[in-house]
């Protein structure tokens, strides 16, 4: 995992056309006292607008029948539940765009700095807002596909590694990097006819009701 950004896997002749694995990463540790409204900003721009470049670049280029895998966290799903409803009704949504979303991170960044996000409804943490913001990411880009490319059999995921040992982590965490591949390996090598899961965000191999 620790040295993983973007994995890109690419298939023989029968095997899946290309699969994409978006893993890279940044958590600040509880103990650092940078500012939480740089924090904020310095998060969102790795997590979820460097995920949302390498799709941007590399989506079109998926071949039928790719996979696409954005390593997002459980901690979305967590902080998810810390949001006001008005905003759990909005990552919730089915039609959200991705202008919306982005609109939305850059306010959770904009409200960090004048430290008025809890008044705005956000939960206090910039890595768990940038992973809400891949895993909706991950059901925008999903949906996009299932309407731009319908047919080609590309799916999308995004997922939980679980918590793993790893310089992000540390050493406390259960499980080694290998385990933690293990669900993204697995939606990166869905088999060609697999058409589910799709859209979602995986953790331990298993849906996680959003
Ligand atoms: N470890 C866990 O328990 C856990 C749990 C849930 C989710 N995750 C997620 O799993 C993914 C991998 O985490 P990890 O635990 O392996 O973290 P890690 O040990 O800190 O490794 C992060 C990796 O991301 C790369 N990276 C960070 N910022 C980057 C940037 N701006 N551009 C390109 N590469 C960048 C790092 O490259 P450099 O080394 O070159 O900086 C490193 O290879 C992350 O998305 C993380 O949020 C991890």
């Amino acid at each position: 995992m620790a040295s993983i950004k973007v994995a890109v896997v690419t298939g023989g002749n029968k095997g899946v056309g290309l699969a994409v694995v978006n893993n890279a990463g940044i958590a600040f540790k509880v103990a650092d006292n940078t500012p939480f409204g740089t924090q904020a900003e310095v998060t969102m721009k790795t997590n979820f607008y460097g995920t949302r470049d390498v799709c941007k670049e590399l989506l079109p280029l998926i071949k039928p029948h790719g996979r696409v895998v954005n390593v997002s966290s459980i901690v979305s799903y967590n902080s998810l539940g810390r949001c006001s409803p008005e905003l759990q009704k909005v990552f919730r949504s089915e039609s959200i765009t991705e202008e919306e979303l982005v609109k939305l991170m850059e306010k959770f960044v904009e409200d960090a700095k004048q430290d008025i996000h809890q008044k705005e409804g956000w939960p206090n943490t910039a890595y768990g807002t940038s992973k809400i913001g891949v895993t909706v990411l991950s059901k925008i880009q999903a949906r996009e596909l299932d309407a731009t490319r319908k047919g080609d059999g590309i799916i999308l995921n995004a997922c939980c590694p679980g918590w793993v040992r790893t310089d992000m982590a540390g050493p406390n965490a259960p499980k080694s990097p290998d385990e933690g591949a293990e669900t993204p390996v697995y939606l990166a090598l869905l088999p060609p006819d697999a058409t589910a899961p799709h859209g979602e965000l995986v953790s331990e191999k298993k849906v996680v009701k959003w």
